[in-house]
């Protein structure tokens, strides 16, 4: 009979950055390279333990695609925590991030923990934005950055982890 806190967590970013992927990752430990582009929203829960506390979290992983971007609003309002994912490949990407960290910071205020991931480091081979400048940018609005990978597993369970941490204990 556990006491659990519950957390609504929203994933938001350009399409095709991996944020379905990364919910995946971090919910059945699976991965695919052929995972098809969300449509409107997916929501999955789970639980964890972080720091002997259990969490039920119920997380919104919404659609990229820009014709769902007014659809966002309905995730994103109420939620403890976002997620702004980028792909390090793509700077369009991590420029279609600064925009939904504009608008959540515009919308939600305070009320709202954003966390800025840097996904497909295991491409970095192909790495078209730099950690500095996107550390450049998490410091000046004072979100944490954390760089990813859905494929490998890279920080993904720590994302959520030092997310958690941060967020109120009710
Ligand atoms: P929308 O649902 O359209 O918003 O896209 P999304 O952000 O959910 O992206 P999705 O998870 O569907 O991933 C898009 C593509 O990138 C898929 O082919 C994934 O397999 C691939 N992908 C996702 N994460 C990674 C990663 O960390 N590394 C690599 N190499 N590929 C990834
Ligand atoms: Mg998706």
């Amino acid at each position: 009979n556990e006491n659990l806190i519950n957390h609504k967590i929203v994933f938001l970013g350009e399409s095709a950055v991996g944020k379905s992927s990364l919910v995946i990752r971090f919910v059945q430990d699976k991965f695919s390279l052929s995972q098809e582009p969300t449509v409107g929203a997916a929501f999955l829960t789970k639980k964890l333990k972080v720091d002997d506390l259990n969490y039920k979290l119920q997380i919104w992983d919404t659609a990229g695609q820009e014709r769902y971007h007014s659809l966002a609003p309905m995730y994103y309002r109420g939620a403890a925590a976002a997620f702004v994912v980028y792909d390090i490949t793509s700077m369009d990407s991590f420029e279609r991030a600064k925009k939904w960290i504009e608008e959540l910071k515009k919308i939600c205020g305070e009320e709202i923990k954003i966390a800025l991931l840097a996904n497909k480091m295991d491409l970095d081979e192909n790495q078209r934005v730099s950690k500095d400048i996107a550390l450049e940018f998490a410091t000046e609005k004072n979100l944490q950055l954390f760089e990813t990978s859905a494929k490998t597993g890279l920080n993904v369970r720590k994302v959520f982890e030092e997310t958690i941490k941060i967020l109120p204990k009710t």
